[in-house]
């Protein structure tokens, strides 16, 4: 339920501090029971967010996890990009699990409208020889992103106004049946069906379509609280990440003050969430990859496919240069690790302290190309293992002795304070350090 608490230390970003899938759905869905509105800022159904009711598994990819909790609004922001038969297909699904999807969702004016061809237009970089192929989740999102910013894209608040809607998609559609035919896409696309069909869709979703960043601070300045649900990781940030390697969007913190339309001001606290270890679903560089039969044994244990795609995840160890530059970016005020009880079962645990770049140690530094970061050679330091089930410890001094030891170098060569631990994937196997800055922010 909504909690209406009118404290200065209101609204927070949850973000993703590695490659993704480091958990953001089960820690924003525990944490939304505090909060009145949680908003998605970027990105769009490329996101899969895991949250587990009790046996009940949800994938959110568009909307907000916090629509999960009954009184809270779920916000679309206006720098999500929409792909509407997508959107309408999350709706059914959460109104058929009972949830009062009419009543909790507001989705942005000013978010741009992903169409069946943006999809079409993707194939033109990944499927084409001689092009670097991302390995993306094949949503038509880099396009749709590419229309945005190239000026000529289409937002909601357009499907509107019929008068201006026409020509808008009629220019975008002749756009890309040339692109499709220099490129030789040979795709037939119903470009007239699909206008009937988004014209559909779009008096469906009317009533929810608002100026989301006016209601966010409207919603703020009346004592409201609202987290900020990022989506994908700082890695894969169309600046910050592993360039190409990355999504189209800014997922980093910054991201959620355009891609929501609040100030910088109203953000009180920044949360970087990071698994024990470290996953990439996709193409691009991996200093602590794990090709052999740990990776193997993490990929299992820790169910490590992808959800929106089913790709296995590549896995590799926690990597703290990498953590050092993405709390450099974000400002983190505490880290969530998840997925400890993932490493329950090793004998020892390696942990990536260092980089060596041309025999030169470094611990904060992140090449910016990828050559660079394939330049890499990670240097090791071997924990021992706590082999001794974790799953599901609720309080921090009740971990094994080397399991708080590994927290314990997280933290210390991080510089970021550790204040809460995920030990399984539902909401009640989770710790919050009492005094931690993490739970002074709730
Ligand atoms: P997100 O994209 O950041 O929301 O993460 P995903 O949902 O794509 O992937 C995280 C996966 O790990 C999901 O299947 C979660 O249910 C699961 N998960 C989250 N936290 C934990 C945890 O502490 N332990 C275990 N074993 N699984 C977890
Ligand atoms: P969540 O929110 C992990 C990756 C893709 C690909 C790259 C670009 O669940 O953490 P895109 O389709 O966005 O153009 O693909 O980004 N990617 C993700 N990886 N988690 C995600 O989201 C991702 N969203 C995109 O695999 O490498
Ligand atoms: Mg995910």
């Amino acid at each position: 339920m909504g909690s209406n608490h009118n404290n200065s230390m209101s609204n927070i970003i949850v973000l993703g501090a590695q490659w993704g899938d480091e958990g953001k759905g089960k820690i924003v869905d525990l944490f939304s029971d505090r909060f009145d509105i949680v908003a998605r800022y970027q990105g769009g159904h490329n996101a899969g967010h895991t949250v587990y009711i009790g046996p009940t598994k949800y994938v959110l990819k568009l909307i907000p996890s916090g629509i999960l909790r009954k009184g809270v609004l779920a916000v679309i922001g206006n720098g999500v990009v929409i792909d509407l038969a997508a959107l309408v297909s999350e709706m059914d699904q959460l109104e058929a699990a009972g949830i009062d999807v009419a009543s909790q969702l507001a989705i942005s004016n000013r978010a741009h409208v992903i169409f069946p061809f943006h999809r079409m237009v993707e194939k033109m970089s990944e499927a084409r020889e001689g092009r670097t192929s991302i390995g993306t989740t094949s949503r038509g999102i880099g396009p749709c992103y590419e229309d945005k910013i190239g000026r000529r894209g289409i937002r909601i608040a357009d499907l509107f106004e019929a008068d201006s809607f026409g020509p808008l998609y009629d220019t975008l559609c002749e756009d890309k049946q040339t692109l499709a035919k220099a490129f030789g896409i040979h795709e037939t696309l119903d470009y007239a069906e699909i206008r009937r069909q988004y014209e559909t869709i779009a008096e469906r979703i009317k009533p929810l379509v608002r100026d989301t960043s006016w209601l966010l601070n409207k919603s703020m300045r009346e004592g409201k609280r609202v987290l900020f649900e990022g989506a994908q990781g700082t890695m894969l940030d169309i600046d910050h990440g592993t360039y190409p390697f990355v999504t189209s969007s800014s997922a980093a913190a910054g991201g959620a003050c355009t891609g929501a339309g609040v100030p910088p001001t109203a953000i009180n606290g920044i949360i970087g969430v990071s698994k024990a270890y470290i996953t990439r679903v996709g193409a691009g560089p991996f200093p602590s990859e794990s090709l052999d039969a740990m990776g193997d044994l993490i990929r299992k244990r820790g169910n490590e496919f992808g959800s929106v795609t089913g790709r296995p995840r590549r896995c590799g160890w926690f990597d703290v240069p990498l953590l050092k530059y993405t709390a450099a970016v974000n400002g983190f005020d505490s880290l969530i690790i998840t997925k400890l009880d993932v490493l329950d079962e090793l004998d020892e645990v390696p942990v990536c302290i260092g980089y060596k770049i041309n025999g030169k140690l470094t611990t904060d530094e992140m090449p910016a190309t990828n050559r660079g970061i394939e330049s890499i050679e990670p240097v090791y330091e071997r924990l021992p293992g706590w082999k001794t089930e974790t799953r599901g410890v609720t309080d921090f001094d009740k971990l094994p002795d080397a399991a708080k030891r590994y927290i314990d170098l997280l933290e210390a060569q991080t510089g970021v304070e550790v204040g809460c631990v995920s030990t399984g994937p539902e909401r009640n196997e989770t710790l919050v350090r009492p005094g931690s800055k993490l739970s002074k922010l709730l």
